[in-house]
């Protein structure tokens, strides 16, 4: 059922870093994890049993480290707006110590690409320990995450080598993403039709994305814009700002460049004040409910001197193109699928720049793999 990825023969094979490769394999592990959780026949998610039942439970944690933990913020908002679940989110290393109150008959969700990260076990007991169910989401089928679970939802990404996670961040989404629509139905906050809808959406991402990495070249120059920039701000609002949050992450950890992602309503709380010409603005900006809203924000930063750099879709380029520096068209999707596609240029972005500064791609300083300690 899974991918046959054989480890003696990972190499980066034609690539410059396995990093490079790993991106270039977004396509084929999208399409592997969602054939994995959607049946192709019926348009519904298929998914393993699980410890509790989606229709009445009360209430869900979502907890991770790092990239994952962004995952994790992402699915809050589909199990939020899609399934009308409660949902709470943190990163391991705060729950692990923070004793919060815990619902009778809750259960928790862990997502890790390695599913050996301390904070994780750690948290992990703690919620075992107050009487909740344990699903994990891992790509490592052995690892001591999935042993410690109820249940365990792969992953099919295939063995990750870089340090900075690529195909593994967007193989947990789909899956997230599946189970939302499949907490959805189950809770009737959906029916048969819009769940076959929503997967349709899911299942189209593997090819947008494969003309994503296509697009290198111009995300090549984007980079060329902001590798000499000291701090580097992200916006986006809704389901998109875990993804702000996650290309801000990748840039610092691959190119030693300051970053933030943020809210792109906070903006006015504070980042605001950063803002001049020497600070790129990237924005993630698809047409949709929050558009409006967010590129008015981003009209602001414009106002104030700073370099806009959108990822937006073919409808929302026009309105961006007014005062953006840079406007990049990405294929126009579905609002529900959009956090998958805009994580892929991103994550370019930061490769992209981490090539041109020299810096270590796969092995950024000071960074492991798995932190199997705390
Ligand atoms: C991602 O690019 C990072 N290297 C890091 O944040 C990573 O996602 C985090 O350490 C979690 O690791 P895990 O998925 O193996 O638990």
């Amino acid at each position: 059922k899974t991918t046959a990825f054989s480890g003696a023969a990972i190499g980066k094979g034609n690539y410059r870093h396995f990093m490079e490769k790993e991106l270039h394999e977004h396509p084929a592990v999208i399409g592997d994890t969602l054939r994995q959780y959607v049946d192709p026949a019926t348009r519904a998610v298929a998914r393993p049993a699980l410890p509790f039942d989606p229709a009445t439970l009360p209430r869900l944690w979502l907890s991770g480290c790092g990239s994952a933990f962004l995952v994790c913020n992402t699915a809050r908002y589909w199990f939020e707006t899609l399934a009308r679940l409660p949902v709470d989110c943190d990163v391991a290393s705060e729950l692990r110590y923070r004793d919060p109150p815990l619902t009778e008959g809750g259960a928790a969700m862990f997502v890790s690409q390695s599913g050996e990260t301390a904070d994780n076990l750690a948290a992990m007991k703690l919620l075992r320990s107050g009487g909740q169910s344990l699903v994990s989401v891992v790509n490592v089928p052995e690892s001591t995450m999935a042993r410690e679970s109820d249940t365990t939802l792969m992953t099919v990404a295939g063995p990750e080598i870089s340090v900075a996670s690529t195909k593994a961040f967007t193989a947990q989404l789909s899956v997230m993403a599946c189970l939302a629509i499949n907490f959805a139905r189950a809770r009737g906050a959906i029916d048969a039709a819009e769940e076959a809808r929503l997967t349709a959406a899911l299942l189209e991402v593997p090819e947008h994305a494969a003309r994503l990495l296509d697009s290198s070249t111009e995300i090549e120059a984007l980079a060329a814009d902001i590798k000499d920039a000291r701090d580097v701000l992200y916006l986006a609002r809704g389901s998109l700002f875990p993804i702000a949050m996650e290309g801000a992450l990748k840039l610092k950890e691959l190119s030693y460049i300051h970053a933030e992602g943020y809210a792109a309503g906070e903006m006015k709380h504070g980042p605001i004040a950063l803002i001049d010409s020497s600070v790129p603005v990237i924005a993630l900006c698809p047409s949709g409910p929050l558009f409006e809203k967010t590129a008015s924000n981003l009209q602001e930063a414009a106002a104030r001197g700073g370099r806009i750099i959108a990822f937006t879709d073919e409808d929302g380029a026009p309105a961006l193109r007014r005062f953006a520096s840079r406007v990049m068209v990405l294929p126009k999707v579905d609002p529900f699928v959009a956090p998958i596609l805009h994580a892929i240029p991103v994550q370019m972005l930061a490769y992209h720049v981490a090539v041109l500064k020299g810096t270590d791609v796969d092995q950024p300083r000071n960074l492991a793999k798995a932190v199997t300690v705390e």
